[in-house]
């Protein structure tokens, strides 16, 4: 099959071999549509993929085979697939938090020695990120089936639903570990994809007031047209002082980072070597946030960060909470919310690309040329 994949020193649509069912909970998927996402600039730009690695952890399609044990899908339904991998059954899938599952990694091994533990896979990562190939492919091994695939409800189109797979439930998940209630005053920094859809969360939570915080000005437009969210643009105005005018003084209740992150690299000695400082986001998050409020990191930060401001988390009294999407807990919510028109997600996909041309789109994703927020790429 033909699949994006890196290629030592760039991205290429290559020949790949064909996946096969492994276990009796796989099943395989022939992708319809997969999209960019910011994570994967950040594996590129870190050094984390080796040769032939396939990209792409978001993603929809059909189901062409499954494993004798997989029960809630059969050949032909369409579904939507979580980013991460994660059993179902261990103690955090059992808690809804599927991105921590004990499982889901093929190669714990690199994590272990980063952070402790390793958390669950995510597909389209190198072996320190569980080692799946991803969705940036015409075929799929889908791990777990019957806990990660979701079968689409008809008339929810490709284009909405493949962002219940990652970005949409990284909203949500952000969402909710920040314990947004409604009344709240929720900021965000960055108006990505992800960005974006935090904002849409934060508004359906109920919270009283959401801005959003990029440079971008097709962006932001995109958050006024879409969330119902206000928007603050960081060059041109003291973003703390604004988030402070628009909070009653106090600053907000929750602020998360969904702008950018740090590292990616794959060995431990690299990640030491790239130590690098707090990013300006995080930083300003910190800083704004109001006395007992809560900082979410929805960047996905993997390297070290040193100048990280303590001091203002232990004298402000924040909560902090890092996280990464929940997906199998969220997606049949986000389904139902697609179906009833109530998150409407398809003008992310600002450009279609064929796979073949996967390159290009990904050259266009990481410039944000031409209104890019994120390239859908379809095999056929
Ligand atoms: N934790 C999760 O669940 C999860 C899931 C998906 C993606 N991510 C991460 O979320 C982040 C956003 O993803 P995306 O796909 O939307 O990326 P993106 O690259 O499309 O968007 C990031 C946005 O952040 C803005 N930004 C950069 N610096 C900023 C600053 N100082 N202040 C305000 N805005 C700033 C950029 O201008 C850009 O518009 C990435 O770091 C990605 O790795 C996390
Ligand atoms: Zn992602
Ligand atoms: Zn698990």
């Amino acid at each position: 099959m033909r699949a994006l994949c890196w290629q030592g020193d760039r991205l290429t649509v290559a020949e790949v071999p064909d996946p096969e069912l492994r276990n009796g909970h796989d099943a395989i998927v022939r992708v319809r549509c997969s999209t960019t996402c910011g994570t994967d600039l950040h594996l590129i730009d870190g050094g984390a993929f080796g040769p032939g690695d396939v990209l792409g952890h978001e993603f929809l399609g059909e189901v062409v085979e499954v494993g004798p044990r997989v029960r809630r899908h059969r050949v032909g339904d369409r579904v939507v697939v979580a980013s991460v991998v994660a059993c179902g059954r261990c103690r955090y899938c059992q808690q809804g938090q599927h991105s921590c599952c004990d499982n889901g990694s093929v190669d714990p091994t690199a994590d272990e020695l980063a952070w402790g533990q390793a958390p669950a896979a995510c597909y389209g990562h190198p072996s320190a990120g569980g080692g799946f190939a991803g969705g940036h492919a015409e075929y799929v091994r889908v791990p777990y089936a019957d806990v990660g695939a979701f079968t689409v409800p008809d008339g929810v189109s490709d284009e909405r639903a493949v962002f219940a797979s990652d970005a949409a439930p990284a909203g949500w998940t952000g969402v909710d570990v920040g314990g947004v209630c409604p009344g709240d005053v929720v900021a965000v920094w960055g108006a990505g994809a992800v960005g974006q859809l935090v904002a849409q969360a934060a508004v359906l939570h109920g919270a009283a007031r959401v801005v959003v915080v990029d440079r971008y000005d097709e962006r932001l437009r995109m958050v006024e047209r879409h969330t119902g969210a206000e928007t603050v643009h960081y060059q041109r105005a003291d973003v703390t002082a604004e988030l402070r005018e628009r909070s009653g003084g106090r600053g907000p209740d929750v602020c998360v980072e969904a702008a950018g992150a740090v590292g990616g690299s794959r060995s431990l000695a690299e990640r030491l070597r790239r130590a690098s400082r707090t990013p300006l986001a995080l930083r300003e998050a910190v800083h704004a946030c109001r006395k007992g409020g809560t900082v979410v990191v929805l960047g996905d930060v993997t390297d070290f960060v040193d100048a990280f401001p303590v001091g203002a988390v232990v004298q402000k009294e924040l909560t902090m909470r890092g996280t990464r999407p929940h997906g199998p807990r969220h997606i049949p919510t986000l389904l139902e919310q697609m179906a009833r028109d109530e998150l409407r997600t398809e003008h992310l996909a600002t450009h279609r690309f064929p796979l073949d041309r996967g390159p290009e789109g990904y050259a266009l994703f990481r410039d944000r040329t031409d209104g890019c927020v994120r390239v859908l790429f379809t095999p056929d």
